[in-house]
């Protein structure tokens, strides 16, 4: 049996606002196995962000159990999830999340500067790499300004990729970004995944989830449909397909 990277059961999350709950997630259960390639849909407030930030241990469920990579995640201290969080998990944002007036190099190697097992130069090697990975080691000491919103996330992905994750959570990682651009990423994201990351996705768009093995579709905090793509898209042969005109970034 295929390693199970993510394994949640029956997970609830509820908010309390003054006199009122909110049930953001119902009861949640699914596994995610070691090299998948999963996309969250649903729609807005559905409960997607509050699933992800559970699984990147950003946010403790109200009850329920997880566990990744086979490490159960209840009852860590704090300490010990910011490790998980940082040697197991790679984030990616819709905003990108970056330092400004802080070089694309510096950005990929923030997550390595709390490793005290990494000397300098292989901190800075390190980022060298991660960048080369997303194709931006002609950019390496540009700032977020200087640098399109594509690159800005591939910076982001590099930034994600710099500590060996075993899988990357990403959160509306096209949403900023044109047709053309999301597709440039989605590529990018593939030519990982077939690396063996496991990645997780959310995404609003339908089609960015065709790009993916398998789709998770969450409705008012509930598992509405999980199913496997039996036909999954590339996403650099639907990139060369797109008309030129669509290129205005
Ligand atoms: N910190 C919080 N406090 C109170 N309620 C919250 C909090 N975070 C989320 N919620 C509520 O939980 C529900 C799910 O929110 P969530 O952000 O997970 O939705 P989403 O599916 O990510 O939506 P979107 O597509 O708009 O990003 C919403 O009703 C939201 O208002
Ligand atoms: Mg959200």
């Amino acid at each position: 049996m295929a390693k199970e990277t993510i394994k949640i059961e029956n997970l609830k999350r509820q908010f309390t606002m003054g006199s009122e709950t909110v049930h953001a997630l119902k009861g949640i259960s699914f596994t995610i196995e070691e090299g998948e390639f999963v996309t969250i849909m649903g729609s807005s407030g559905s409960g997607k962000s509050t699933m992800l930030n559970i699984l990147g241990c950003l946010d403790q469920p109200t009850s329920g159990n997880y566990e990744i990579d086979g490490v159960k995640v209840k009852n860590l201290s704090k300490n010990e999830l910011a490790t998980i969080r940082n040697e197991k998990i790679g984030f990616i944002f819709q905003s990108y999340n970056l330092l400004a007036r802080t070089s694309a190099i510096e950005n990929v190697e923030l997550p390595l500067l709390y490793n005290s097992k990494v000397t300098s130069e292989e901190r800075r090697k390190r980022a060298i790499n991660a960048l080369e990975m997303v194709g931006l080691g002609d950019r390496l000491f540009h700032t977020p300004s200087q640098l399109s919103g594509g690159q800005q996330q591939r910076v982001a992905i590099a930034r994600s990729l710099v500590n060996n994750p075993v899988m990357i959570l990403a959160d509306e990682a096209t949403g900023n970004l044109d047709t053309r651009t999301s597709y440039e990423i989605m590529t990018l994201f593939q030519e990982l995944n077939k690396k063996g990351i496991t990645i997780t996705f959310v995404t609003h768009e339908p089609d960015i989830a065709t790009f993916s093995g398998r789709t998770i579709v969450l409705k008012d905090g509930e598992i509405m449909q999980d199913y496997k793509n039996h036909k999954v898209q590339s996403a650099a042969d639907q990139l060369a397909k797109l008309p030129l005109e669509n290129h205005l970034s």
